[in-house]
């Protein structure tokens, strides 16, 4: 079985803490999540960590735009980041934050490593500068003509049109998209990592296998076109963590995010009594890998070994690079509705659903992975519910109704037995070698032997007849057991589906327990296990993304509530129809001893009283209210609180404290009426 017990540390790349997870972040995040979870059921120690990325201009700019301070934003996306990924059973032992007290210790003190040893530079350059907002740009903050074709509105570094690519300081009529200043030159010294000095050691690094070959030929042509200093800092204002010894300028983002792996997991250690040194040691027998989209490997298989050489820190047992989600076919699309946000795909369909999907489809290799709704809405339909769980929905009532929720002491068929229990082996290293889309299709054939044995047994027929009880006891309990093996086969894909499976098996599924089979043994009754895949809720996805998209595309004031609190994702109307919304009289209003921001108000629906306590004192005084007509939410769970049972809740808009308004209706309108 299981070699010997490993120590092994994975990372998912750290999404940037300035948008939504989207469905490309997750096919990383469930590609790292399935080999985590696949290790562990093999026996192995298997740490994860991710965190937000919080450093950089466009966060600093972004969280200028929504009036708060980049502290705020980060924090605020991270919970919302991690929360989605938990919702999609991805589960990190850490997910952390870059602006971290472990990150700036650890990104300074390689830093200072790396100074020693003299690997660090400076040097004056002459960069664009926003002499409005008093800052200078990176190359996607200025925008303009492109020097080559004359289209207008191109980017910094690139043009859309040609193709070309140039420096900011070629753009004919540039301009700053932060203020629309036209920008000037303007001089600074800058902090520059040896990079070249590392080249042999790269060029070493990349054949101990590291990573893909396909990935190390693009690596190859690097080497050939010279390696360069790096530029590793950025002057104030800047959101990030300044360099010692250097007042106003910060660490280039890209110099303390891949730390702040590292930072992630010293935080988990620290917590949790586990050593970190063993992990980074440069000889650590531990293994680490990093799971990264291909657009980010120059930095993960050139910036970021030369740096944890450079100061004495182990370096990455192999970068993993995966391809790119497309969406039927093309590039994720705003318009097109394809860019798909987590949030938004929960609100419609089951996340086991994209696991399932992605891992059919994910090799060892970097070819973008097209999600095609009708092959997703095929696959899952064809093969989770029409094959896997079908085995077991056909065999349990049986089971259940006939035989006492008693499996069979003995099973037929064990050639059939050990033909599902040696695939182990070859499922196994499909897995460990992120071929999931082999270990699917072998686990979907043997689904496929399995549902084929039954059918010629056909225990729905044989259990008619008196004679033949012994024997379809025996076939539904094999059927059992064989849909048993598959579901060890998936948890690493399916955890709650495999969940569920073991709360209708009686039994706990890992890895070893493959081999061996359940026998006299007490299942539960069989609950359907999975929904098919309605194609209405993919429709339903793809609007609601198109109208997020509008939402957000009407032109909002930074300051205004809409920015603040941006327009939340579309419902339907029988969403909204469950809401019993009423005409109430406030009968009385008061005080409530001991609530310093509460008002209990006796809510009149004309024959019927309700109480309600409103956090509404910092903005009304009790007779302010009595008297007057309002709108309350009549059908809400009624809530014990400290004070007494509050039955309703009554609406009112604004930010808090005395800028709080509560609903009214116009004249007119009576207690009870229904609001709609
Ligand atoms: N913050 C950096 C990573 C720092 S790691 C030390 C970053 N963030 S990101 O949010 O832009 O991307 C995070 C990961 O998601 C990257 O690995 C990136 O390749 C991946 N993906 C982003 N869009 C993607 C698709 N459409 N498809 C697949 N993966 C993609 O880069
Ligand atoms: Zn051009």
């Amino acid at each position: 079985m299981a070699d010997s017990q490993r120590k092994i540390l994975v990372t998912s790349a750290l999404p940037y803490a300035n948008g939504s997870i989207h469905l490309g972040h997750l096919l990383e995040h469930i590609q790292t999540d399935i080999w985590t979870r696949f290790q562990r059921m093999r026996g192995h120690q298997c740490y994860s960590v991710c965190a937000d990325d919080a450093h950089g201009t466009p966060v600093m700019l972004k969280a200028q735009e929504l009036g708060i301070t980049p502290e705020q934003m980060v924090e605020q996306t991270r919970k919302e980041h991690h929360q989605d990924l938990l919702d999609f059973y991805v589960e990190y032992d850490n997910y952390y934050v870059t602006h971290s007290p472990e990150n700036r210790e650890l990104s300074e003190l390689i830093y200072n490593r790396l100074d020693q040893a003299g690997y660090i530079s400076k040097r004056t350059i002459s960069q664009l500068y926003d002499p409005q907002k008093q800052m200078f740009l990176p190359d996607r903050f200025v925008k303009g003509t492109c020097p080559s074709c004359g289209a207008e509105d191109q980017n910094g570094d690139s043009c859309d049109v040609c193709s070309a690519t140039y420096s900011p300081t070629e753009l004919k009529n540039p301009r700053s998209v932060v203020s629309g200043a036209t920008p000037v030159l303007k001089d600074s010294e800058h902090y520059f990592f040896d990079l070249p000095q590392f080249e042999g050691m790269l060029r070493e690094w990349l054949r101990s296998g590291a990573i893909q070959s396909e990935m190390a030929n693009k690596l190859q042509e690097w080497f050939e076109d010279g390696l360069q200093q790096w530029d590793i800092s950025r002057d104030a204002p800047y959101f990030g963590f300044e360099i010692p010894n250097a007042p106003g300028k910060f660490f280039y983002v890209w110099v303390d995010a891949p730390v702040g792996y590292m930072a992630s997991f010293k935080h988990y250690c620290n917590e949790h009594g586990v050593d970190f040194d063993t992990f980074w040691k440069p000889d650590s027998d531990a293994e680490l890998y990093h799971f990264i989209g291909k657009d980010i490997t120059y930095f993960h298989c050139l910036f970021w070994p030369a740096m944890l050489e450079g100061a004495g820190f182990r370096k990455p047992t192999g970068v993993n690079v995966h391809g790119f989600v497309t969406v039927n076919g093309s590039k994720m699309s705003k318009s097109r509705g394809t860019f798909i946000k987590g949030r938004t795909y929960l609100n419609h369909l089951n996340p086991e659903y994209l696991r399932y999907y992605f891992a059919s489809k994910l090799s060892e290799g970097v070819t973008d992975i097209d999600l095609n709704f009708e092959d997703f809405v095929s696959k899952v339909n064809s093969d989770l519910v029409g094959k896997v769980v079908n085995i077991a929905s056909r065999c349990a009532g049986f089971i259940t109704k006939r035989f006492d929720g008693r499996l069979a002491a003995e099973l037929p068929e064990p050639a059939l037995v050990a033909e599902f229990q040696q695939a182990g082996e070859s499922i196994a290293n499909a897995y460990e070698k992120r071929q999931y889309n082999r270990a699917i299709r072998e686990i979907m054939a043997l689904a496929d032997k399995a549902n084929q044995y039954i059918d010629a047994q056909a225990p729905w027929v044989t259990i008619k007849d008196e004679t033949k009880q012994a024997h379809t006891q025996q076939v539904c309990s094999l059927g059992i057991n064989l849909f048993r093996i598959l579901m060890v086969y998936l948890k690493p894909v399916l955890p709650k589906l495999a969940e569920q499976a073991e709360l209708f098996l009686n039994d706990q599924l890992n890895w070893a327990g493959a081999q061996t089979t359940l026998t006299d043994h007490a299942i539960n009754p069989f609950k359907a296990l999975m929904q098919r895949v309605d194609a209405d809720k993919v429709t339903a996805m793809i609007d609601a993304s198109k109208e997020n998209l509008q939402a957000t595309a009407d032109k909002v004031s930074a300051d205004s509530p809409l920015a603040k609190d941006p327009i939340g994702e579309t419902i339907s109307f029988e969403d909204f129809a469950k809401i019993d919304l009423r005409i109430a009289k406030i009968a009385k209003a008061e005080h409530v001893e001991g609530a310093d921001k509460l008002l209990r108000l006796q809510l009149d629906l004309g024959g019927e009283t309700r109480q309600v306590f409103a956090g509404i004192k910092s903005a009304y005084a009790p007779e302010d209210l009595e008297g007057k007509l309002t709108v309350m939410v009549a059908n809400l769970a009624p809530r014990k609180m400290r004070f007494g049972l509050s039955e309703g809740m009554v609406l009112a808009a604004g930010p808090g404290g005395k800028d709080l308004w509560i609903l009214e209706p116009h004249e007119g309108a009576q207690p009870g009426m229904k609001v709609k």
